[in-house]
């Protein structure tokens, strides 16, 4: 074993060595090369050296070097070094996080985190969270929450009665809301048909007139950090008046929410700490490794009723049990690494780490902007979206980036045209990657524009 997990480290440390050098996309013979994983099931094994040199061989080269410094796709942060050594400690302890029972650290690791991330995003102390695999699974916990008050309090009780005969209820998003919310929408059987989509300005943010009036069991989908734009939907408006009328407000904050534990950013988030419910993602701006999320909610009571399955295991068990809060039973220890990250980094690092990539992202908006390129976005996060002239001309420069390998830039909509997303989430990303970035992406646009 000792061996073994000697040599994982070596060949992770020269992995990890080299990111900066490489080419961020995989090889088309890396890609090849994958094949041969795809062996007929042996009869008998083959030695563990052997399958983790052949893992290194096979595997290292077919990543996307995202752990590295110059990758911008979606909105992918790296892993802090002190968060990836505490996954693999965590992995050597293969604690099973479902209860106080079968993890006293696990539970203790989620109350600590707890406590800190409420200050951070400025829940109140009672707050109720969970731990979960992503900002998908965080919108679809907290949802789950939100279900259960909003018909509560019409006297209808839906985990044990469900949705059938059940008063409606009023779904709102923003028209840019994310998608991955719309799926969490559709996995509670609340319909993205339903869904009244809430009108928005031109950077995606729902615009503060555009609140209904609000009747009946209804919940308000927020988002603070358009996946885009990186645009907040004004929180400050929406949610005291939404929830004087009743409805429950919900916050899909997956990245962008983290710009409340930076400074000069915060006031982007201001008023989303009066949600009833939020939604963040740790793998992405936190920069802990997949799968991170997790999700805060006002009332624990309500996250209490929807994911409890207490009565089956302790019905009177007084200490938090995190299987009464998540969706699954038996899972991964997630709150190691996210402790890890905020020891670490402390309150002001944790500002460095958000500031640093908003500083990223203002270079390459200006420097694109300089060179005549047409930035869509109000670049005042972490998110920059650039739109070289036609559709065709923005994509082929999109596919050449990524084949030139010095970054990785992906592709979107935006508003009908085709733009390059460039996406600074990274604790890795020098101000000398933000530079080499900028010449491959005017190196490529020019050549392209001239041919
Ligand atoms: C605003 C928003 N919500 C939800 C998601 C989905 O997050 P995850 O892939 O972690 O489930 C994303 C991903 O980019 C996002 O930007």
């Amino acid at each position: 074993m000792d061996t073994l997990l000697r040599e994982a480290a070596a060949r992770a440390e020269t992995y990890l060595a080299g990111l900066g050098e490489r080419d961020v996309g995989p090889s088309a013979a890396a890609l090849a090369a994958l094949s041969e994983l795809a062996t007929p099931f042996p009869d008998r094994g083959e030695g563990a050296p052997d399958i983790l040199a052949k893992l290194d061989r096979l595997g290292s080269p077919a990543t996307i070097a995202s752990a590295g410094p110059r990758y911008f796709g979606f909105v992918t942060g790296g892993s802090l070094p002190v968060a990836l050594a505490a996954n693999w400690l965590a992995g050597a302890w293969d604690q099973n996080a479902f209860s106080t029972t079968s993890s006293p650290l696990g539970a203790a690791l989620e109350m600590a985190c707890l406590s800190w991330l409420r200050e951070i995003f400025g829940f109140p102390e009672a707050a109720g969270g969970a731990f979960v695999t992503g900002a998908t699974m965080a919108n679809f916990t907290a949802l789950a929450a939100a279900r259960h008050a909003v018909l509560a309090q019409t006297g209808w009780d839906v985990e044990q009665d469900g949705l059938f005969g059940a008063p409606p209820i009023t779904v709102l998003v923003g028209g840019e809301g994310h998608a991955a919310m719309l799926k969490a929408v559709r996995m509670l059987g609340l319909g993205e048909g339903r869904v009244h989509r809430l009108a928005v300005d031109g950077q995606g943010a729902i615009r503060a007139d555009a609140l209904p009036p609000i009747k009946g069991p209804t919940i308000l989908c927020l988002q603070a950090g358009n996946v885009n734009s990186g645009a907040f939907d004004p929180a400050a408006n929406l949610i005291p008046a939404a929830r004087d009328a009743g409805a429950w407000v919900h916050v899909d904050g997956a990245f962008g929410i983290w710009a409340k534990a930076a400074p000069a950013r915060a006031d982007l988030a201001a008023g989303y700490e009066l949600a009833d419910s939020l939604a963040v993602d740790g793998h992405k701006w936190l920069n802990v490794p997949y799968d991170s999320g997790l999700t805060l909610v006002r009332d624990p009571g309500s996250l209490h009723a929807a994911m409890s399955i207490s009565a089956a295991y302790l019905p009177d068990a007084e200490a938090r049990e995190p299987y009464d809060y998540t969706p699954e039973c038996s899972r991964r220890m997630r709150a190691v690494e996210i402790w890890a990250a905020l020891a670490s980094l402390g309150r002001v690092g944790l500002a460095d780490l958000i500031e640093t990539c908003c500083r990223h992202a203002a270079m390459m908006g200006q420097g694109l902007a300089a060179a005549g390129y047409e930035v869509l976005n109000d670049v005042r996060l972490n998110q920059v979206l650039v739109s070289f002239g036609s559709d065709d001309l923005t994509e082929r420069i999109i596919a050449d980036v990524q084949a030139d390998g010095t970054a990785w830039c992906g592709g979107t909509r935006w508003h009908g045209r085709a733009a390059m997303r460039i996406s600074f989430s990274s604790h890795a990303t020098r101000d000398a990657d933000v530079a080499k970035t900028l010449d491959a992406i005017l190196r490529l646009a020019g050549a392209n524009s001239s041919s």
